[in-house]
């Protein structure tokens, strides 16, 4: 592959001199601000709310709770039914607001708001034989709880070959560097939110849905947004509070969420037990495939992370079972991270696939490169492009994989252990409905509108990258407006699913103005000329071909034997991803995916505390996340897919594809290096000594 680096980022210059304004950097006159009161028992009932402290304190505007907030209306995600009545779900549900003239009064007031509380027992620990444990019909994002096809229990048993293993992880947490936002105002019965969030669209809706109110009365605007990673991909609870608040006071009122209180109330990747059974023949060629997934929600809403949704996706498997079981605790409520379901459903296939190599004795990314299938497994359907195998064969050639000595524990320099590892990526790809506008001067300049959202992944410039292909322009001459719900709407920044959508519907705008102009003889008027599109009725909704996105990992670790500290000192992934639009944020999207997968390898997990009845980590000094030293010699590479299936752009998403089978890779080439098989994320120095 040999790239142009790409455009850089057309915000670059407002995000480094500071001039690009996020969503608690808008000033109205006469703003108040807001502090969230978290619940202080694990379960139980709100008795008593004294807010008399907080209102002597200096700067004190008002204290809502449950007893004088707005009222709202019934919603399916019952974590924005904020003080609506005295129950505790969880520990941390908000049970009241302070409002005053400064964030540090507000603060100060938040800590003086007495509640007296009637706690209840409560359970918070997920145990894989939890009574409460069911079988949900569907799980995230709608797809079937469970699957079976031929005959798992027969064929695993007649397997000359098996594994059977089982794989562990804590709860994760997505922590973006800009904490959850609003600024809100009400102005002539209208709501202006402010708000960090993956989508203006659906926050809009859920506003209108929650205050009664048609949503051409509300704008939400997110122009600029500091990472969202899944935690901003629904509407949160500020955005409530804050239009809340707003009304309650009659003032504009911002509320940026603390970070020690995100844990608990922007969600988690659940924790997650996982039981992978895979029969071969002695040639490893995959018979039989079980995966086996128990996890949590909460009782406010039922989310249920598909972590065995990929082993649908991934290998030759004639006879299959891919179940989920959940059970709902009095915990947080879970919610989307980064490649849910991929991400962690990945990390127990691929770690199994790598135990199946080792059981075989096949190379490890032999035995893939045998069992990759041209159609997806479950649905049968063709892919319309795949390439995993040429993903794998790549990556182990830009890696040095043939000189691998496969014996564990074969490589040491001095006290170090070195050991590489390899696992498969892949993400779906979605599009979703979404439309566009184009205007073109007089004078030839373009200007596009949709709501699309940037958070920091460069979808403006991808979005002009597109649009000025499809119109035959230079880029300088398109200019771009996205982030508010006043523009056409969009699909929101999530499912890896914003580029293929927005671009969908921008390259059919596109296409719809350039008819205009040859139908006027290639002449625009002095108003110029509007275009829109909508892609509403384009996307089929029973596609023919299966669609993903492909990838492979490789790993180099080193393992101290003296302290069990694990280093990754290479890690290299190659991508098939479609048409590679912009390789400069493309190469970035990447890299972040498998740093944050390094993250889940090595650093990242929440942990219950059972008693407490909440997660113990409340910061990034607790809760670690890697740093630039934690990263050395990482690599992505892709191979230039050609798809006409997919979207006029030929792409696929790159969002999350990174992050998938990154943690497998890291734990394979740490078993590599030490013999040892960590079952349990994050592989943290005591379960190596
Ligand atoms: Mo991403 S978890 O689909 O916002």
């Amino acid at each position: 592959m040999v790239s142009t680096p790409g455009p850089v980022r057309l915000e670059g210059r407002e995000k480094v001199t500071g001039t690009a304004r996020y969503a608690a950097e808008h000033m109205p006159p006469g703003m108040a601000y807001a502090w969230p009161v978290p619940a202080a028992v694990p379960r139980g009932r709100v008795v008593a709310i004294d807010a008399g402290a907080a209102l002597a304190e200096p700067g004190a505007v008002a204290v809502l709770t449950h007893e004088n907030a707005p009222r709202l209306k019934e919603t399916d995600d019952g974590a924005l039914l904020v003080l609506q009545n005295d129950r505790v779900p969880h520990r941390g549900w908000y049970v009241a607001l302070a409002v005053a003239e400064t964030p540090e009064a507000a603060r100060a007031m938040a800590a003086a708001v007495r509640v007296s509380y009637a706690p209840e027992e409560h359970d918070v620990v997920l145990t894989p034989g939890h009574p409460r444990l069911f079988a949900p019909d569907v799980v995230n994002p709608g797809i079937p709880g469970s699957r079976e096809r031929g005959d798992f229990d027969s064929a695993y048993a007649s397997a000359p070959v098996r594994v059977d293993a089982t794989y562990t992880m804590r709860a994760l947490h997505n922590h973006p560097m800009e904490p959850h936002a609003t600024t809100a105002r009400w102005e002539d019965g209208r709501l202006v939110a402010y708000d960090s969030c993956q989508g203006a669209n659906a926050v809009q809706e859920a506003l209108a849905g929650l205050f009664g109110m048609d949503k051409e009365r509300i704008t939400v605007v997110a122009e600029h947004v500091g990472g969202g990673f899944g935690c901003k991909g629904t509407p949160r609870p500020q955005v409530v509070l804050a239009a809340m608040a707003a009304r309650h006071t009659s003032r504009p009122v911002r509320l940026v969420l603390p970070r020690a209180q995100l844990a608990a109330i922007v969600g988690h990747r659940a924790p997650l037990v996982q039981r992978v059974r895979l029969g071969a023949g002695e040639d490893g060629e995959i018979t039989a495939l079980a995966h086996e997934v128990t996890t949590q929600t909460s009782t406010v809403r039922e989310f249920v992370e598909q972590a065995a949704a990929p082993s649908r996706a991934m290998y030759v498997s004639p006879n299959s079972r891919t179940t989920h079981r959940v059970v709902a605790l009095d915990v947080p409520s879970p919610s989307w991270m980064r490649a849910p379901g991929e991400a962690p459903g990945m990390f127990a296939l691929e770690c199994a696939m790598d135990e199946l190599a080792y059981a075989a004795g096949v190379d490890p990314v032999e035995l893939r490169v045998r069992n990759d299938s041209a159609a997806e497994p479950d649905s049968g359907k063709p892919y319309s492009s795949r390439h995993l195998v040429e993903c794998l064969r790549e990556g182990a050639r830009r890696f040095g994989w043939d000189t691998r000595d496969p014996r564990p524990r074969s490589r040491a320099e001095g006290r170090l252990l070195v050991g590489t590892g390899a696992a498969s990526s892949c993400y779906p790809v979605f599009h979703m409905p979404s439309s566009a506008e184009v205007h073109v001067t007089e004078a030839g300049r373009y200007r596009v509108r949709i709501n699309a959202t940037d958070i920091g992944t460069g979808a403006r410039t991808v979005v002009a990258v597109i649009a000025a292909e499809a119109l035959g322009v230079a880029l300088d001459r398109v200019a771009i407006e996205i982030g508010s719900s006043d523009l056409p709407a969009a699909w929101l920044a999530g499912g890896s699913g914003g580029t293929g959508s927005w671009g969908w519907a921008v390259h059919k705008a596109c296409r719809a103005l350039i008819e205009m102009v040859e139908g006027r003889g290639g002449t625009v008027p002095p108003g110029g000329l509007t275009a829109t599109a909508d892609t509403t009725g384009d996307i089929p909704s029973d596609p023919p071909h299966a669609m993903a996105s492909f990838g492979a990992q490789f790993a180099e670790v080193t393992v101290d034997t003296d302290t069990g500290e694990v280093r990754v000192r290479r890690l290299l992934g190659v991508f098939a991803a479609g048409r590679i639009l912009n390789a400069r944020t493309a190469r970035s999207q990447f890299i972040g995916g498998m740093t944050m997968g390094v993250g889940m390898a090595l650093l990242e997990g929440s942990t219950m505390d059972p008693r407490f009845g909440d997660f113990a980590e409340r910061d990034l000094a607790s809760y670690h996340v890697p740093t630039h030293a934690d990263i050395h010699g990482i690599e992505a590479h892709w191979i230039d897919e050609t798809d006409p299936v997919l979207n006029p752009m030929g792409s696929k998403g790159i969002g999350e594809i990174g992050i998938v089978g990154t943690a497998a890779a890291v734990a394979n080439a740490v078993h590599h290096a030490t013999g040892v098989r960590v079952r349990d994320l994050p592989i943290t120095p005591e379960k190596l000594l």
